[in-house]
């Protein structure tokens, strides 16, 4: 294979909805995938095109890849002001084993439903299983923006988008309307 892309990482195009690669269960990673070039690319990759567009997650079906890899972080994030910074976390094959019965609604966007905001009742907390980057096997124990975060990435996964589990259509909003009349 040639090295024409070297080690730097590519910013890609976000997929909108509509799109069905956003609607198809993504693959798990296998143990070859875990730690190659190609894989390690394209988490590189995932994180240059979360940043550029100031997203908290990305979902690798996001840039049309059907593979189970998130990618979040938050650090004051300009589209999700007053929340709690999340560090970088980086998950392959993720799965939450315990949502909490409490419940929270708030405010979510997604960077392949650009410009749209509506309001998603989720778990406050969450326990989630997955491998790192290297393979190794962990347990996150979240709560807060980042217990929000994982669900609404996860649920990526699976071929759902915030709009599936909105209870109430209403509240769906345009950026600019958003920020005028609902922001919290
Ligand atoms: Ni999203």
């Amino acid at each position: 294979m040639s090295d024409i892309l070297g080690s730097k990482p590519a910013v890609f195009n976000v997929a909108q909805m509509g799109n069905p690669v956003l609607r198809i269960p993504a693959e798990p990673v296998t143990a070859e995938e875990v730690g190659d070039k190609s894989t390690t690319f394209l988490i590189d990759s995932m994180i240059a095109t979360m940043r550029e567009h100031s997203g908290a997650g990305l979902a690798a079906p996001q840039v049309h890849v059907s593979k189970q890899i998130v990618v979040i972080e938050a650090h004051s994030n300009p589209r999700y002001q007053n929340k709690e910074d999340i560090p970088l976390t980086v998950l392959l094959n993720p799965k939450i084993t315990k949502f909490s019965e409490e419940l929270e609604e708030g405010w979510e966007g997604c960077l392949s439903l650009k410009g749209l905001w509506g309001k998603v009742k989720r778990s406050t907390a969450v326990t989630v299983q997955a491998l790192t980057l290297d393979g190794r096997d962990i347990e996150i124990k979240a709560e807060g923006f980042f217990a929000i975060v994982l669900q609404h990435e996860i649920d990526h996964l699976y071929g759902k988008l915030f709009v599936d589990r909105m209870d109430d259509i209403s509240s769906l909003s345009f950026t600019d309307e958003h920020n005028r009349y609902s922001a919290d």
